[in-house]
């Protein structure tokens, strides 16, 4: 009897050894202790024997029993472990591999022109304003003073709009952020000190001119804003801009039909490597009566002055780059190096 359930024992471990899933095992262990298995039966057969066999073949089957329950556990516990092992190595991460890389991005040198004018204009108290790139023909040209014949209304410089304002009023791209002053003065009560950026468009091509880009329009207007507030303005923001005071600048008359009397701003470096000739860098001037009138103010009152530069030319001059269509054409090896 004894090798029969050894035997038994032995059967056991096998068929638990065998199972390889948890439901498996616990199949296993109904076929050895459940209420028809093998060792319950063995128990059951006992009630037939005499007392003494009962307690002598009793004793050895519960020893069978238990060390069937105890392969049972031992079981348990390793297919728990073999879970684990095979749940991390499915899950396992090869820290030796190499690192798939991330370029880091950069802001491109015109933004960056962008921020830096704000920045140094917000510190002396300027409002910014946004406006749209498809403007009314009146914004761009009429309420500026722009004579219906005047050559920047051309089709060789302006793009026009298939179509209108709803109102019958021709569109265009912007040609020049000037309009802003028109919205914004019209929009606010004197003492107004505003800068507005953004993109302007003019039928220009070529290593200093680009269809698109970018402009800053100054707009100070009060009772007593004269032509030297506009000198001291700019020079300051020109001194900032450049971070150097070795800059030398000329204020040479010009024509713009919105201002009177009207300068184009010429500056120059005076020291370092950058020294050298005069080069213009935006135009300017006291904001004309007729304007100040459009603009729904009295010219007798308000006085004020305006520029607008050119972003890319600003850029140009801080870098050192000297062809425009670098900065659109997506080249990383030229963006690269403001990264
Ligand atoms: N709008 C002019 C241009 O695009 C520049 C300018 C702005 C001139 C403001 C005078 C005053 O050339």
């Amino acid at each position: 009897m004894a090798t029969d359930l050894d035997r038994l024992v032995d059967e056991a471990h096998t068929a638990f050894a065998a199972a390889t899933q948890p439901a498996a095992l616990e199949d296993a262990k109904a076929r050895f202790l459940g209420k028809s298995g093998k060792i319950t039966e063995r128990l059951k057969a006992l009630a037939t024997l005499t007392p003494e066999l009962k307690r002598e073949m009793g004793a050895s089957i519960n020893i069978a029993k238990s060390a069937i329950e105890q392969l049972l556990v031992q079981r348990r516990e390793s297919l728990a472990e073999l879970h684990l092992n095979e749940q991390l190595a499915a899950e396992s991460i090869d820290v030796t591999l190499p690192g798939r890389g991330r370029s880091i991005g950069a802001i491109h040198p015109v933004a960056r022109t962008w921020m830096r004018i704000e920045e140094i204009f917000r510190s002396i108290g300027f409002d910014f304003a946004e406006g749209p790139e498809i403007e009314t023909d009146w914004y761009n040209f009429t309420a500026l003073n722009s004579p219906e014949n005047h050559p920047a209304r051309s089709m060789q410089d302006t793009f026009y709009v298939d179509c209108n304002d709803g109102a019958g009023r021709p569109l265009v791209l912007r040609t020049h952020t000037s309009p802003m002053q028109v919205r914004y003065a019209r929009m606010h009560r004197p003492p107004i000190k505003v800068i507005a950026i953004g993109r302007t468009y003019r039928v220009d091509s070529d290593a200093t001119h680009s269809p698109m880009f970018h402009q800053v329009e100054g707009l100070w207007l009060d009772d007593n804003i004269s032509f030297a507030d506009l000198k001291a303005v700019y020079t300051n923001f020109l001194r900032c801009f450049f971070e150097t005071d070795a800059l030398a600048l000329r204020f040479r008359p010009s024509y713009f039909p919105f201002t009177e009397p009207s300068a184009e701003i010429d500056m120059m470096f005076t020291s370092g490597a950058r020294k050298g000739r005069w080069l213009e860098i935006s135009g300017a001037g006291q904001v004309h009566p007729d304007v100040i009138r459009n603009f729904g103010h009295d010219p007798q009152q308000t006085i004020g002055f305006a520029f607008g530069s050119g972003l890319e030319r600003l850029t140009m001059l801080r870098y050192g780059v000297d062809d425009l269509r670098l900065f659109f054409e997506g080249d990383l090896r030229f963006l690269r190096q403001f990264a």
